[in-house]
Formats: structure tokens, C-alpha cells, sequence
């Protein structure tokens, strides 16, 4: 609908900061980054209208925007975002991981908010260029990786509810070290009866920011429950389970054999989810895309047929679930602790991402 008339690719003017973190300093806050609070020097940014569609790309110091208090975005939330990491592999080189992954969905999520598509060589090279300056601000502790948040907002000054006409795409970049410091632990969740995330027709497939917004009050309730996170269930029958906040979710049974929710358009479409996927069945394991009920999960932990569950995305990989909290009933996965399938599936993602191991599937896209 908001075809671009510019070329596929344009070129990125470098504008360096004049005050960059000095190296002493920058080594300090590598040290222990924890997640989404120590940020680079450079931003990318590439701005969008009608009549020149992509145009004035740069890489430029990180600096706060200056918006017109009636841009689009601020009140009709037009946003659209990516996550992704940037490895120090072992050899001492860089990677992304599946970068092509997140620039269509990065596509698809701008055609369900009426949003013009960023091409994918311009989403690829705005990260490269990115990551090249930036290249120094990877932490080289376990887990450690830069964490690229592409994102574009409506940035039309006008009130009224269409789309907007101009837009701004950029990307900012985080240090971050593990997410779970010390190593993953089985986490709680608490199952949302009252919120859901998702419903059918509705923008769940897309990553936006409204999506996190309205799931922010379930998370919070978990939290007060005493869980560290929330499940979703479907919005039709508020049974089938769909995905956590920012994380899908996986199911090993005692046969072997896993599970996981069907992107039927309320979830997320996980490029983690994905990829797990692939290694399982490489594995020659049977994994089913298909839905799992919140009364067949408590019946076949009760029954032990299943023996481990996980959540899974880019900031933490892996991550096991331990138990579940739905209303007063408490149910207990396995033995509640981290499963031996959902460690090595883990542990053989981490080894690719990182160059530890074999990439048999193209997956890391190395920069030079
Ligand atoms: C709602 C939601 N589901 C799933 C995921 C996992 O997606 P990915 O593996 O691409 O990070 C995320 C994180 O991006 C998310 O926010």
C-alpha cells in the first residue's frame, strides 16, 4: 500500500561522535553490562516519505531525538521493532545471527501497521555498519553479545487517525552479557486467565510496541503471584497456550518428542523458535507444530508423560520452565529443574551462534 519509490540500498554517511566513551571507561562498563542499559556512541538512522521514499541514511552519535509533540507515534503508538545480537566468535571475528530473519519479519511487521517495508539490504547494511563502528563495545564475557534494536516510528506531525506519511527508521545497540546471570534457571510462569495478548485478526504475529504495552499489566501480575512471567492463552477460547511475553514456548514429552504452538497469526513467529526447530528435527527428533491445551499441560505434567518445558527468543535463548501457577493450582514440570533436552538444545544453539560449532544451516552472517 505505501509503495517506496527509492532504490533498494543507499549509502550511510558517517557523522562520528565528538565525544565517545573513552576506552578506559567503556572497558568499566563492559565489565558487567546486565541487559538494555549500556548503550554505544552511534545510532543508525534512515528517514521515509512519500515523495522520496528511504532517503539520508547515517551512522550518528547516539544523541536524544527532537519530535514534534503531536508526532504520530506518540499518540496512535505506529511502531514497529527488532531484536538481534552481534557474537564475538571464537575465532575473533564478528557474526550476526540470521540477520535476513529479522529484516522480513522486520517487513511483515511494517505491512500489518500500514507502515512502508524497509528493504532487506538496507535493514542488513544498517546493522553491518553499525556493528563495524561499533565492534569494540562487545563484551567478551560468557554470554556476552551486542543487542541491535532496529525500530521505526511514525513521525508525522499531525493528529488523526490514518497512517502516518513520514517515518524514522533507526537502530540503537546495547553491551549486554547473560541475561540470566550465573548461568539459566528453571523459571515460574503464571498463566493469564483474565488478559490475553493476541486475538485472532489482531496484531500478535507482528512485533510492535502496542503488543508489549497491553501485555505489561499480566506481566505484573505474575510478578505479584510470585512467578517471573506470564503465559498467554488464546483470546477465542482462552485455553490453548500461546507464547509468554517475549518468549515462545516449547514442550518435551517422555517419548521424545516435542512441541510447540502453531503461528496461526497470534504469536510471535520466533527466529529462535525457528532455528530450534531446525536442530531438533536435524536430530531426527519428531516435533509437532500444533495447539496444546492449559488442561493437557497440567494433566501430562501430573502424569509425568511430559518431562521438561521451555521459553525460548534472542535475549536469553533457552530458557527452562520449572513450574506453573494457574489461579491456586500449582503444577511442577519434571523435576522442576532445567531438562536434559532443553540444556542441550540450548547449549548446541549457543555453539553455532558463537562459532563454537559447526553452521551447518548458513545461519551466521559474518562481517568482514
Ligand atoms: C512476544 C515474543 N515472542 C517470541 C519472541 C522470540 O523471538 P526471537 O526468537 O525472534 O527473538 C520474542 C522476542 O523477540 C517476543 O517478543
Amino acid at each position: 500500500m505505501l509503495a517506496a519509490p527509492a532504490s533498494d540500498t543507499v549509502p550511510f554517511r558517517f557523522e562520528p561522535s565528538a565525544a565517545p566513551v573513552a576506552a578506559s571507561e567503556r572497558a568499566a562498563r563492559l565489565v558487567d553490562p546486565g541487559f538494555g542499559r549500556v548503550f554505544t556512541d552511534h545510532m543508525a538512522v534512515v528517514r521515509w516519505n512519500e515523495a522520496q521514499g528511504w532517503h539520508d541514511a547515517a551512522i550518528t552519535a547516539r544523541a536524544p531525538l527532537t519530535m514534534d509533540p503531536s508526532s504520530a507515534v506518540l499518540h496512535y503508538a505506529q511502531e514497529i521493532f527488532e531484536g538481534l545480537k552481534a557474537y564475538r566468535l571464537a575465532d575473533g571475528g564478528i557474526a550476526l545471527f540470521r540477520p535476513e530473519a529479522n529484516a522480513r519479519r522486520f517487513q511483515d511487521s511494517a505491512r500489518r501497521l500500514a507502515m512502508p517495508e524497509l528493504p532487506e539490504a538496507i535493514f542488513l547494511s544498517s546493522i553491518r555498519e553499525l556493528v563495524r563502528i561499533e565492534r569494540d563495545w562487545i563484551p567478551d564475557g560468557d554470554g556476552g553479545a551486542l543487542y541491535l534494536r532496529p525500530f521505526m516510528i511514525a513521525s508525522e506531525a499531525f493528529l488523526g487517525v490514518k497512517p502516518s506519511a513520514e517515518y524514522l527508521y533507526m537502530v540503537i545497540a546495547s553491551s549486554v552479557g547473560a541475561y540470566w546471570k550465573g548461568g539459566a534457571r528453571a523459571v515460574s510462569i503464571w498463566v493469564a486467565r483474565d488478559y490475553t495478548r493476541a486475538a485472532p485478526g489482531g496484531t500478535g504475529a507482528a512485533k510492535c510496541g502496542g503488543n508489549y504495552a497491553a501485555s505489561l499489566v499480566a506481566q505484573a501480575e505474575a510478578i505479584r503471584q510470585g512467578c517471573d512471567q506470564v503465559v498467554f492463552l488464546d483470546a477465542a477460547e482462552r485455553r490453548w497456550v500461546e507464547e509468554l511475553g517475549g518468549m515462545n514456548v516449547f514442550f518435551v514429552f517422555d517419548d521424545g518428542t516435542l512441541l510447540t504452538p502453531p503461528l496461526t497469526g497470534t504469536i510471535l513467529p520466533g527466529i529462535t523458535r525457528d532455528s530450534l526447530l531446525t536442530l531438533a528435527r536435524a536430530r531426527g527428533l519428531t516435533v509437532a507444530e500444533a495447539p496444546y491445551s492449559i488442561e493437557q499441560w497440567r494433566a501430562d505434567a501430573a502424569s509425568g508423560r511430559l518431562t521438561e518445558a521451555f521459553a525460548c527468543g534472542t535475549a536469553a535463548v533457552v530458557t527452562p520452565i520449572g513450574s506453573v501457577v494457574d489461579g491456586t493450582d500449582r503444577f511442577t514440570i519434571g523435576s522442576g529443574a532445567t531438562g536434559q533436552l532443553t540444556q542441550s538444545l540450548n547449549d548446541a544453539l549457543v555453539a553455532i551462534q558463537r562459532g563454537h560449532a559447526p553452521d551447518p544451516h548458513g545461519w551466521l552472517h559474518p562481517l568482514a
